[in-house]
């Protein structure tokens, strides 16, 4: 329970003045204790003697950067959102590289809230991929964030497994090379396009130079927000409009797409993902991808049955389609499953039924999808992966109501399946509701330390339950549910 002596609601709004970060009412619990586990690091007694001096402006840049490295989610993979990357790859990119071909050969782009640096070593892999004459060109590709140890973790470019899991292994083996200790290392020619630096999205008089993130051709500010108070996030978005040359690109996360936040942007849409541009006077609507009339780019408008995805990156990401949109950021893909022979009695064959309603939600067709599902489930009552497959499209489709009841049907059919916890803990944290989402996690946890390491998780996408460990625990040590 939040100590009582401190006005933890004061406290709440200095982090979202210094750090944007979002910590209502009812995640004041969340707050102490990130305060809590920055206060260990800081030396300082407790929570309460961390918020104080928090308060009191006492704590120096550095000492604020530790408290944002515990207050902070740290979640990403190479490739993440592959839509986004598809449109990058198929329309954005070789619309800019087209342009400046012509000019000086140069290109400026910005990861904002770059993490651990997967974002822009993907962004740096697909230019390479995408430009032959790379070697010609004056590419500069900034990265920032404002937790330390993340950055510190970009520049060495080491990578566990589970950074490589929107990918295949043929990518891996084509940019990385295996460590000693099994980790996979970036190689120096991707490795040293990009230039990482400490950076407070919110801070007004920021440590680096406005020049070093002004003239920016593209950015990437994806996941970022959707953790901000609506101020900041306002305040960021306006910042990144600056920061953009005329006719540039900003991309967000799906989730993170709002008309209102991005009103001085004109919305373009591709398959699958809706990406922002600053609009000029030059600008023709349109000249590359389709513009949206403003009104109807909301995340809800993201086309729930969009056509599967016509282009991916080169010899990137995996190409095999999949449950479209990280809305949900932590909930993984559903797995491809191979359709089985036609059944030969007559009445619905429920395991066609399963393996129709999986292709579905892969190809993100997620209303024929439903309808399968809801099928499905009227065939069988008792199957747990129908009501499980339903509440993941009910979240894509963003019914979390609908979801969280399909989910509790599915959890008490098949109440060791840890990835049904996982996904009620993620919806619980969605919704704000912050100590169910962490009992779902421990539960979670508790029944994947009883399977061996390399088992693969029932219901999930070919994880295995190491993996899922390392998530879950990621999850609870970063605060979000100690
Ligand atoms: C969930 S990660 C997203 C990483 C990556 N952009 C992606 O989509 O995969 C969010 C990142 O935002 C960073 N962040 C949070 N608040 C920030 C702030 N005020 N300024 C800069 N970065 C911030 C976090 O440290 C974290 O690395």
């Amino acid at each position: 329970m939040p100590d009582p002596a401190i006005s933890w609601q004061q406290v709440s709004a200095l982090v979202a003045q210094r750090l944007g970060l979002h910590f209502p009412r009812d995640r004041l619990g969340e707050l102490q204790r990130g305060l809590d586990s920055a206060a260990g690091e800081l030396r300082l007694a407790d929570a309460g003697e961390c918020a104080r001096q928090l308060v009191a402006a006492q704590l120096d840049d550095a000492q604020v950067e530790v408290v944002a490295s515990h207050l902070t989610i740290g979640e990403t993979y190479f490739f993440r959102g592959e839509e986004t990357f598809a449109a990058l790859a198929a329309h954005v990119l070789p619309a800019l590289t087209a342009a400046r071909r012509r000019g000086d050969k140069r290109l400026r782009l910005w990861s904002a809230g770059c993490c651990s640096g997967e974002e822009p070593y993907s962004l740096a892999i697909l230019l390479r991929q995408l430009l032959p004459d790379i070697d010609d060109w004056r590419i500069s590709i900034l990265a920032t964030d404002i937790n330390p140890r993340f950055l510190r973790k970009a520049s060495d470019a080491v990578y566990g497994a589970w950074s490589f899991r929107g990918t295949s292994g043929e990518f891996r083996e084509r940019y990385f090379r295996r460590a000693d200790d099994g980790r996979y290392a970036l190689v120096p020619e991707i490795k040293r396009m990009v230039t990482f630096a400490p950076l407070n999205l919110v801070d007004s008089a920021p440590a680096i130079p406005a020049a070093a993130t002004g003239a920016m051709d593209l950015i990437l500010c994806r996941n970022v927000l959707m953790y901000f108070t609506a101020d900041q996030a306002a305040a960021v978005a306006a910042r990144l409009h600056r920061s953009l040359r005329e006719d540039g690109w900003l991309v967000v996360a799906p989730c993170e797409v709002s008309q209102p936040l991005f009103a001085r942007f004109t919305p373009h849409t591709f398959d699958g993902a809706i990406l922002y541009r600053r609009r000029s006077a030059a600008s023709a609507e349109a000249r590359c991808g389709r513009a949206l009339p403003a009104a109807s780019t909301s995340a809800a408008s993201v086309p729930a049955a969009a056509p599967a995805i016509t282009a991916s990156p080169p010899a990137g990401p995996r190409r095999r389609a999949r449950l479209r949109g990280p809305r949900m950021a932590w909930v993984p893909a559903v797995g491809c499953r191979p359709e089985p022979a036609p059944a030969s009695s007559a009445g619905p064959d429920v395991r066609a039924l399963s393996a129709r309603a999986h292709r579905l939600a892969n190809e993100g067709r997620l209303g024929e999808a439903l309808a399968c599902c809801d099928q499905w489930v009227a065939c069988d009552r008792l199957d747990a992966g129908a009501h499980y497959l339903r509440a993941m499209v009910l979240i894509e489709l963003g019914e979390m109501a609908q979801a969280n009841a399909a989910l509790q049907r599915s959890i008490y059919l098949e109440p060791d399946a840890a990835m049904t916890c996982f996904a009620l803990g993620n919806l619980e944290r969605r919704l704000g509701r912050r100590q169910a989402a962490m009992r779902h996690f421990q539960h979670a946890l508790a029944l994947l330390q009883r399977q061996p390491p390399e088992a693969g998780v029932v219901l999930s996408d070919g994880i295995t339950a190491h993996q899922m460990i390392t998530l879950v625990r990621q999850l609870l040590d970063a605060g979000d549910a100690a």
